[in-house]
């Protein structure tokens, strides 16, 4: 077993807070809308999920990322010019979740709705930044030249306090830049009770915006151009994970197109477009990326003090069905290849041992695998 203890506050980690949305209709239902405040990005329908999100199809050229002042002139980009080669390795016993899937007409992306925008707050783990937030993870962090990160995630729900404004968050993320102007872009699930009003996983994108000086998620501030009709950011990720039980997974890969240098973000073993961040957005990560982590981490004003679970709530070392595992960690090199991350360039641990684990770490031709995870303080 290797593992070494992270230090805290080396990690620039940014952070989710989501929206709430105070919708609890069971029924799925689909109707025109006619709102006037809505036909300025001419949305073709509404559609209400199972559960109640709320999305708006918007038209693809009209979609939020178009408000950004840097994308004012950009062309939309359906596809990248090629997708990073490397092999599927299956899993025969693992199912595979789904991200939220909407039915909007092709032509539109889904939007969800944010019933109170004014309470989103979205922070980026970072030396210029003196806020009272704490943060935990337990993962992998890595330097090296990156063109691109996957992994396969195995996704849990752990519990969060509802009252708490802490968040659980599960995935990955590629930086670069010296400290105070550090870009990045990430993918993740993650859990926001006191934001989401609930305690499920979400899938989300998001990144740093250096010029407005701000993390942005999803579509809430302008800048990711989605491709997809059908993939709802936002949206809850299922089934789950079960301790003991069934175990569910998504396969998420960011890659940087070798000729347009857009950041893409695609799922699946199909690797299911979802859309992009344009190169004109990043003045650091405009080429390549110099660091990445892949694992969990809480943050939050009492992820320290009462911090919440990581993964399934139970430590690595319970091993396969019980703790949280990532497989298939692997990154895009200078060549568009998805290759094994070099063993020599990676700190893998957690920031408290007490707290969280990271285990079963190993490097094989397939990838990087580890559990992860614990309980917090919610033992
Ligand atoms: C929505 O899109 C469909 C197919 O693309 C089209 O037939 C319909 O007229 C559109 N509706 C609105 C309200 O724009
Ligand atoms: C990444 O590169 C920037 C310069 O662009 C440097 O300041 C930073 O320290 C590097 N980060 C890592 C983790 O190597």
């Amino acid at each position: 077993m290797k593992e070494r203890k992270a230090t805290r506050g080396l990690l620039l980690l940014s952070y989710l807070i989501l929206v709430t949305q105070g919708i609890s209709t069971r029924t799925v239902i689909q109707r025109e809308n006619t709102r006037e405040i809505l036909t300025h990005r001419g949305v073709n329908k509404t559609i209400m999920m199972e559960g109640g999100d709320v999305y708006d199809c918007v038209n693809l050229n009209l979609q939020p990322a178009f408000d950004h002042p840097l994308l004012k002139d950009h062309k939309i980009q359906m596809e990248p010019s090629s997708l990073p080669v490397g092999k599927n390795r299956k899993y025969p016993f693992l199912q595979v979740a789904h991200l939220s899937l909407v039915e909007c007409p092709p032509g539109t992306v889904p939007v969800l709705r944010n019933n109170r925008r004014d309470q989103i707050a979205v922070h980026i783990m970072d030396q210029e930044m003196n806020n009272d937030d704490q943060l935990e993870v337990a993962g992998i962090k890595y330097s090296d030249d990156l063109f691109g990160v996957r992994a396969t995630i195995n996704v849990y729900e752990p519990k969060v306090k509802k009252d708490s404004k802490d968040i659980s968050q599960s995935g990955m993320q590629i930086d670069n830049g010296p400290m105070g102007h550090i870009e990045s872009v990430v993918a993740c699930y993650s859990v926001a009770p006191s934001y989401t009003g609930d305690g499920f996983a979400r899938f989300h994108v998001a990144w740093r915006d250096v010029i407005l000086k701000k993390s942005c998620y999803d579509h809430t501030c302008p800048g990711f151009v989605q491709v997809s009709h059908r993939v709802g950011l936002g949206g809850r990720v299922l089934p789950v994970s079960v301790y003991n039980g069934p175990q569910y997974v998504i396969d998420i890969l960011i890659f940087k197109d070798p000729k347009t240098k857009n950041w893409w973000v695609a799922y699946g073993e199909e690797k299911t477009l979802i859309g992009y961040w344009p190169n004109s957005l990043f003045s650091q990560i405009k080429y390549k990326g110099n660091f990445s982590f892949w694992g969990g981490q809480v943050s939050g004003p009492t992820a320290s003090s009462h911090s919440p679970q990581i993964g399934s709530g139970h430590f690595a070392t319970e091993g396969y069905g019980k703790a949280a595992f990532m497989r298939n960690i692997q990154i895009v090199d200078g060549n568009s290849k998805l290759v094994t991350p070099n063993k020599d360039k990676d700190i893998v641990g957690t920031s408290d041992l007490k707290k969280y684990s990271v285990d079963g770490y190993e490097v094989n031709k397939h990838g990087m695998h580890m559990y992860y995870g614990g309980p917090g303080n919610l033992v």
